[in-house]
């Protein structure tokens, strides 16, 4: 798969002579020949590695955790969650103290139980690993929240298998549910496509339509909760019971992301940590005080605007949406079309100049929000507003605000300096116990076969690594060979049944992230 709607500046158009007709056929022939040899592959890899081409919904590995089944408190025996009436209307002398305890029956599961998730996170490399660390973590969150969480990261890099072992051991669900689960499948995409990285979930969730609840796109920096995700579901049912599933269609419970304003000029340090003082959420993105002037609308329709409110720049930089939605915005018109794949709008006379924000932009919120194109409203809630906020880990975009070229600066304004690579950062403590560092050394101690990534029928159940579009005769040379190794070394680990051997945990944990793309 390569991108497909990239820009060709330049093309010129001439009448196709004889010559080139007959070229063209032969072209068409080898081109449908090449996607039999293709599918057939494909076919290959649904029944091999790959569970997000396969047609049934895929197996959730469910851990070590099947014996302890039988200990699991059930609802209606010993624990229980507290009635959420019982909470919130104390006991005003006026009713019986002896009221009925609900039963089983009229205790409602949670909002997140047994929910299908397909998650797709655009990773480009291992510049942001930590971020991604902790986006993942959300995840498995959510698998014990209850849902069933498939996981595609699109990703550039291929990953070590010591890294792929650790992360097999951090997000393994052993919630004993059976419709809770994990999955996580790393889809390696060459690293040309560029910022197109961010277009591939969207074929994936118009394929997927009927075997998901929910849908989420977003990138590897935005913390997404199991609270996030039960606040939409929430959200998304109160809109539909308040303007009927069709007239829902026009609106999406959005997000708002958020950082911390640390100060601009101090590291927190023992020294100066009392700077933390002051510190607090800012929704970096919504400048322009007072904000229902500014930055922030009420609602028009007269049924949502007691509940909702919008922001002007609805960028989010991630989306969460139902497959009734994803259905009603296919067929929404010439305008829309949200399940087509596109450029982001350009200036016509310089098409690399865009016009209304970046690739990632317009596919994680403006071509769902734009006033031409699909125009969906974002709708926040009023008194969950909190709920549908969510940490950019980087915590670095609040420092732009103000500055030349960016929101909230004129041109008057001091310059964003951006480093010119000749910094030379201060190493940390080398006694510092990394991560990775840590897992090879308890796999040291502990070796062999396990079994814990093998499922049912025997087989390796653990993160997918899957590399159908990478040829590696394109990738460059001294990328190659490393490249080679890496899938090398992940097929056999998967033939293993997935654990570590002696030469996986040679692994330089300092500089394993470097030359890593394809
Ligand atoms: C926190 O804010 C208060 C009020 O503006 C100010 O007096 C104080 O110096 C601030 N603290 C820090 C550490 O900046």
């Amino acid at each position: 798969m390569v991108v497909s709607h990239s820009h060709r500046p330049g093309n010129t158009r001439n009448a196709p002579s004889a010559s080139t007709i007959r070229l063209g056929i032969l072209l068409a022939t080898a081109f449908i020949f090449g996607i039999a040899v293709c599918s057939a592959f494909f076919m290959y890899q649904t029944h091999t590695l790959d569970p997000i081409l396969s047609g049934s919904h895929l197996p959730h590995y469910h851990g070590n955790a099947a014996p302890l089944q039988e200990h699991i408190p059930r609802p209606g025996r010993g624990l229980r969650p507290p009635s959420r009436n019982a909470r919130e209307e104390p006991n005003d002398g006026a009713r019986p103290k002896t009221e009925e305890r609900p039963t089983a029956a009229s205790v409602p599961s949670s909002i997140l139980d047994g929910q299908r998730i397909l998650v797709t996170i655009a990773s480009y490399d291992f510049m942001q690993l930590p971020h991604l660390e902790e986006v993942l973590d959300g995840f498995i969150d959510l698998c014990y929240a209850g849902s069933k969480v498939d996981v595609v990261v699109y990703t550039t890099v291929v990953y070590p298998v010591a890294l792929i072992d650790m992360f097999n051991d951090r997000l393994r669900c052993n919630n004993p549910s059976p419709t809770a689960g994990f999955t996580l499948t790393l889809m390696l995409k060459h690293s040309r496509v560029r910022l197109h990285l961010v277009d591939f979930h969207r074929e994936l969730f118009y394929d997927r339509l009927d075997q998901y609840d929910l849908f989420i796109y977003t990138e590897d920096d935005i913390r997404i909760s199991p609270t996030t995700v039960a606040a939409y579901l929430h959200e998304t049912r109160r809109v539909e019971s308040l303007v009927g599933a069709e007239h829902a269609a026009d609106f999406n419970v959005g997000i708002v992301r958020y950082e911390y304003d640390f100060p601009e000029n101090v590291v927190i340090t023992d020294k100066t940590r009392h700077a933390t003082e002051n510190v607090t959420r800012v929704y970096w993105e919504h400048i322009g005080k007072p904000p229902f002037e500014k930055s922030m609308d009420k609602i028009d329709d007269p049924a949502l605007a007691p509940f909702y409110l919008t922001c002007r720049h609805p960028h989010q930089g991630m989306y969460l949406v139902t497959p009734a939605l994803l259905r009603a915005w296919r067929d929404r018109g010439p305008n829309c079309q949200f399940d087509k794949v596109r450029d982001r709008p350009s200036n016509p006379r310089n098409p690399g100049q865009p016009t209304e924000g970046t690739q990632r932009v317009w596919m994680s919120s403006q071509m769902m929000f734009g006033g031409r194109h699909c125009a969906i409203k974002q709708l926040l809630p009023v008194d969950n507003f909190g709920q549908l906020t969510v940490l950019h880990l980087p915590n670095k975009n609040y420092r732009r605000v103000g500055k030349q070229g960016r929101l909230g600066g004129g041109d008057g304004a001091p310059k964003n300096e951006f480093s010119d690579g000749s910094e030379v950062f201060t190493p940390t403590h080398p006694d510092l116990l990394k991560g990775l560092e840590m897992h090879v050394a308890i796999k040291r101690q502990f070796p062999g076969p396990m079994g814990a990534d093998v499922g049912d029928g025997g087989r390796y159940a653990g993160i997918r690594l899957v590399d159908t579009d990478i040829s590696l005769n394109r990738v460059s040379k001294n990328h190659r060979a490393n490249a080679k190794k890496r899938l090398d070394e992940y097929a056999a680990y998967v033939s293993r049944g997935g654990y570590l051997i002696d030469s996986d945990m040679d692994i330089d944990v300092d500089a394993y992230r470097i030359a890593s793309s394809v």
